[in-house]
């Protein structure tokens, strides 16, 4: 793992409950991770998500995730747990205008101790987040308890990619992001099956290099003023804004960082 000090879930609040998160949400808009529908539609397929299931989308921020899994997989109810008020608020809000309220719940907690009943749900999900979490062999045993036999763990995540981030670049880029630590594939792979998952789908989706682009011509080209709004009209950091996701958009060039995607089953 490539992990930095002094970043924790308190600045990950901080970031999804400021202008941070804000500008994530305009660039992404309410599904907040690489590739929209196309993303979620990939791993529903993938995981096989079936009609009548119930799941927790763990790190759910505005329950976008959720409602595309009651609406495009016609999945019976969902969980979702997240630990920013504010991002469970509106996901909230959403879910009762868009009439969809008696399906889901949301939990405010910690992902690593969800307080969730354990072995009731026939999936976890994630998308893109759970790079934000500091204890990721706390989350795998969380997400394990909380399927029943045979359930499944469905996930994307930006990853360590084959090629590997030096200490340097690791240091700057999970300082940008807020991550405290990032996984490779493989080390997620040995974590689900420390809790008795087989790993069923594990791939680079292909999609980090070819997004980064799309952000940066929405803030350049098209959302200039809407996301200099959200920061206060702050040019410096407009410009330190993007110079990082350049940097990124190198790294991710290069194979170093990915969004991976994998699906495990529990075992029966
Ligand atoms: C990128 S957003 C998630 C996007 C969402 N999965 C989607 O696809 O729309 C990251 C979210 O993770 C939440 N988060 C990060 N670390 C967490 C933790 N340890 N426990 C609970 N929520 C956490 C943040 O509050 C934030 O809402």
């Amino acid at each position: 793992m490539k992990a930095i000090k002094n970043i924790g879930l308190a600045n990950v609040q901080a970031v999804y409950s400021g202008p941070e998160g804000r500008l994530w949400q305009l660039l992404m808009g309410e599904q907040i991770h690489i590739g929209g529908l196309t993303s979620s539609m990939d791993l529903a397929e993938r995981a096989g998500i079936a009609e009548g299931w119930s799941g927790v989308d763990l790190c759910c921020a505005l329950g976008a995730g959720m409602r595309f899994l009651v609406r495009f997989r016609k999945v019976a109810r969902m969980t979702g747990v997240d630990a920013t008020r504010a991002m469970l608020d509106l996901g909230q809000k959403r879910c009762t205008e868009e009439g969809l309220a008696d399906r889901m719940k949301f939990v405010e907690a910690n992902v690593c101790a969800t307080g969730l009943p354990a072995t009731k749900f026939d999936f976890v999900w994630g998308e893109d987040a759970w790079c934000y979490v500091e204890d990721k062999a706390k989350l795998i045993a969380e997400a394990a308890r909380l399927i029943k036999p045979g359930g499944l763990i469905a996930f994307t995540d930006w990853m360590e990619g084959p090629a590997g981030l030096t200490d340097e670049e690791a240091k700057r880029y999970l300082g940008f992001m807020k991550f405290p630590g990032v996984l490779r594939m493989e080390e997620y792979g040995s974590l689900l099956k420390a809790n008795s998952c087989t790993v069923r789908a594990a791939q680079d989706t292909g999609r980090f290099a070819k997004h980064v682009p799309l952000y940066l011509d929405m803030i350049e080209k098209q959302l200039t003023y809407d996301a200099l709004k959200i920061i206060g009209f702050d040019m410096a950091l407009a410009q330190m804004l993007i110079g990082e996701m350049r940097f990124m958009q190198s790294l991710a060039e290069k194979g170093k960082i990915i969004q991976g995607l994998m699906v495990a089953q529990k075992g029966a």
